[in-house]
């Protein structure tokens, strides 16, 4: 059989006009993810035939400058982007100075997005990308509202839609005040809140996997799964995100949106089709069956570490995780009693991301040294997903050996695995939520993570310090000594 290619992204359909406003459109996230994805989207021809795209930030600059200074801080863009491309992509582009402690600087966007439309005599989707820092978004909101900007026209259909970055909220409340702000000028089908490892190849292969494949469903239950593990490891270090980093912590950085998601992907029942609403009520299901914390279960069952020098790099003092682990159940018949173990951490020896189900030993083994079964799914990087089996030794005895089916990405596919953003924001021009966050997946998400916040301090959940390049703090690994287990992914 031949060696599939990885269809980058199929286009079924032609995409309408569609002009795509980003706001904060100078900060890292453009640079680093969004405007590298929509120059390879451009070349790969991926973008609608009628797209304008219309970068706002505070600074002032022509759209040239602007390409340039993007080009320049991108720490991932090929810089060598060709001037044929560059000119057919500046013909797409207009940069609009506006800033949000001067509100009026945005008056004049919607002028500006009607005079785009009016020499066509066409309406454009208008879709809006809210990519400045959180404290922003509900003014987003309030400036689209107040300069006119979310009216549909009556001769045409227009769609308008808005992409929320994350973080959504920083707890329950005011993630709910911004669900609320935001269901008062739009509905749920215009909202895409976003949660990049959606986007990921690896992720999306989750549900194939489990749903494909005649095998798993039946055994994927507490009677033959043991305890599922999900780590998110990084090397680097905070860096210079470190004045948002440490409002946040590891807790609500990574396991309130990324881990909790994939957990939900891997415990979640099978939908009855893939419309986005089935496939979210199935994982909110399983957000709000997550048990809560109380003051006595984080003593027993979660561990915060920071490393060392953090409070150094960041020139202050502080008392956020860089690393949390904890362990916790789904209160659902189907999981009763199984343990989900989740580990995230910056300053990690190296960076990967792993889920790895752990199906329970046999009861009765024939032979000796049986070793319980383990299905990982490598997220990043060298994608695979990977079975571990008992096997014999060629030879005249019986000796067991464990060794994995071991389906590789590189291997499998030629072509490369298409970035998480791009995936996403093909979502958003084409109207797909499929991939994006519902507001009560949010807000289940957000009520978890309450419970432990809500309840920790200095007594129940000291902070360990661990050495930077260690495996974080030794703690972590008795919260997993102490069920007679031990972390799979090193
Ligand atoms: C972001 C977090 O959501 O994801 C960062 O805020 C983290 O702290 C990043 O480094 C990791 O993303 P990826 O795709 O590189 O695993």
């Amino acid at each position: 059989m031949p060696t599939p290619t990885s269809t980058a992204h199929n286009l079924s359909k032609e995409l309408p006009p569609t002009v795509l406003t980003i706001f904060g459109a100078t900060g890292n996230l453009a640079a680093d993810y969004l405007l590298p994805a929509l120059l390879h989207m451009d070349r790969e021809n991926l973008l609608p035939r009628e797209f304008r795209l219309v970068c706002v930030g505070r600074r002032d600059f022509n759209e040239e400058q602007f390409l340039n200074f993007i080009l320049e801080k991108s720490a991932v863009l090929n810089k060598d982007i060709g001037e044929k491309h560059k000119q057919h992509f500046l013909r797409q582009l207009i940069y609009f100075k506006g800033d949000f402690d001067n509100p009026e600087s945005f008056k004049g966007l919607s002028k500006m997005l009607e005079d785009r439309e009016r020499p066509k005599h066409k309406c454009y989707n208008r879709l809006y990308y809210f990519a400045t820092s959180p404290e922003y978004f509900a003014e987003i909101a309030n400036i689209l509202k107040r300069y006119g900007l979310l009216t549909s026209c009556e001769s045409h259909q227009r769609k308008i839609r808005i992409l929320v970055e994350k973080p959504f909220g920083f707890n329950l409340k005011s993630a709910q005040e911004l669900n609320r702000l935001l269901l008062k000028y739009f509905d749920e089908d215009q909202i895409y809140r976003i949660d990049h490892y959606q986007g990921k190849e690896t992720v999306q292969n989750l549900m194939v996997v489990r749903f494909a494949n005649r095998l798993f469903e039946p055994l994927w239950n507490k009677e033959y799964i043991d305890h599922v593990e999900i780590s998110v490891l990084e090397n680097e270090t905070v860096g210079s995100r470190a004045n948002f980093y440490d409002q946040a912590g590891a807790l609500k950085d990574f396991v309130q949106n990324h881990m909790l998601q994939m957990l939900s992907l891997i415990a979640m029942e099978e939908p009855y089709n893939l419309t986005p609403d089935l496939i979210r009520d199935e994982k909110v299901r399983i957000l709000k069956a997550l048990r809560p914390f109380s003051r006595e279960s984080i003593k027993a069952n979660l561990v915060r570490g920071q490393y060392r020098g953090y409070q150094k790099e960041i020139g202050k003092k502080s008392q956020t995780e860089t690393f949390v682990a904890l362990k916790t159940l789904v209160n659902l018949p189907r999981w009763e009693g199984v343990p989900f173990y989740l580990r995230t951490g910056k300053a990690l020896p190296k960076k990967v991301t792993e889920i790895s189900v752990h199906f329970k030993e046999l009861a009765r083994c024939l032979f000796r040294n049986c070793a319980s079964n383990i299905l990982t799914f490598r997220i990043q990087p060298n994608e695979r997903v990977q079975l571990r089996l008992n096997n014999k030794i060629p030879g005249l005895g019986v000796v067991l050996h464990q060794a994995d089916l071991d389906f590789s990405y590189s291997q499998a596919f030629k072509g490369e695995i298409p970035p998480a953003y791009e995936r996403l924001l093909l979502d958003f021009l084409e109207g797909d939520q499929r991939l994006f966050i519902r507001s009560d997946e949010i807000e289940a998400s957000w009520k978890f993570i309450d419970s432990i916040t809500g309840n920790w301090d200095a007594q129940n959940a000291p902070l360990y310090q661990y050495q930077p390049g260690s495996a974080g703090p030794k703690e972590a690994e008795r919260l997993m000594e102490k069920d007679l287990r031990e972390w799979w992914t090193q």
